[in-house]
């Protein structure tokens, strides 16, 4: 949990110990609701009381993933809820440990907003030069705007070529921000098991599991 030793002075809750963790991006589909559920999912099974703020109100996906997980009586339950304006989440989040935020699949000022009160903000791309630029485009926007959020970009749904991989990390490094340490592979058995409300090391695959608690632990300890 970060510790909050000079808080800015428009942060959720300035004076509570409220983790505020962001997923943002320029493009859809890649990632972002997917990667907030993990990471929701990782912190609930550490006992941390979690709560996703879902921003994106075109498609719900995760107030839909939390409706199939509350009705498939998977635990631990991971409240989920659908939020308009910053102000309404902030009156919200006490009692929680965590607030998982999940965005739209397009930058806006709301993307601003969200990342400046946000102790972590978390980019997901994938590893091609189309998903590549827009994100580090994004990265450098977010970081110029100031504040003390930690930005990390996230290697996600990625594909089995490791010249691809090493080409998408060597970028990231050149551009100057953290990418997280491990990657979101792209595997058909993690959309089933999120359509019955799981996500990340709930996975009923072994391989799915194993692979999915690298990315959770990568994910928890950026936290
Ligand atoms: N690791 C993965 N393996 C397979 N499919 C995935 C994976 N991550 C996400 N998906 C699927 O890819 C699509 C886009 O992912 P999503 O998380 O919704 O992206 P975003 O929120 O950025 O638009 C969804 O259909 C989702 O189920
Ligand atoms: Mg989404």
């Amino acid at each position: 949990m970060v510790q909050r030793t000079s808080p800015g002075p428009t942060k959720i809750q300035p004076e509570s110990k409220v983790t505020v963790a962001s997923f943002v991006g320029q493009k859809g589909g890649v990632g972002k609701s997917a990667l907030a559920r993990v990471l929701a999912v990782a912190a609930a099974h550490q006992g941390k009381r979690v709560l996703i703020g879902d921003y994106d109100l075109e498609q719900l996906t995760c107030v839909e993933w939390g409706a199939a997980r509350l009705r498939n009586g998977i635990e631990p339950e991971v409240e989920v809820r659908a939020f308009k304006s910053l102000k309404k989440l902030r009156k919200k989040v006490d009692g929680f440990d965590l607030v998982v935020v999940d965005t739209r699949g397009l930058a806006d000022d709301f993307t601003e907003e969200i990342s400046k009160e946000s102790d972590i903000v978390f980019l997901p791309t994938g590893t091609s030069m189309d998903d590549l630029r827009p994100t580090i485009g994004l990265a450098k926007r977010l970081a110029h705007q100031g504040g003390s959020s930690k930005i990390v970009i996230v290697l996600s749904r990625t594909g089995r070529s490791e010249r691809l991989l090493e080409q998408a990390l060597a970028f990231i490094e050149r551009s100057g921000f953290e990418c997280l340490d491990a990657t979101w592979p792209q595997r058909d058995g993690f959309q089933s098991d999120m359509d019955l409300g799981k996500a990340g090391s709930e996975a009923s695959n072994l391989y799915l599991k194993l692979a999915a608690t690298k990315i959770e632990t990568a994910l928890l300890n950026c936290l």
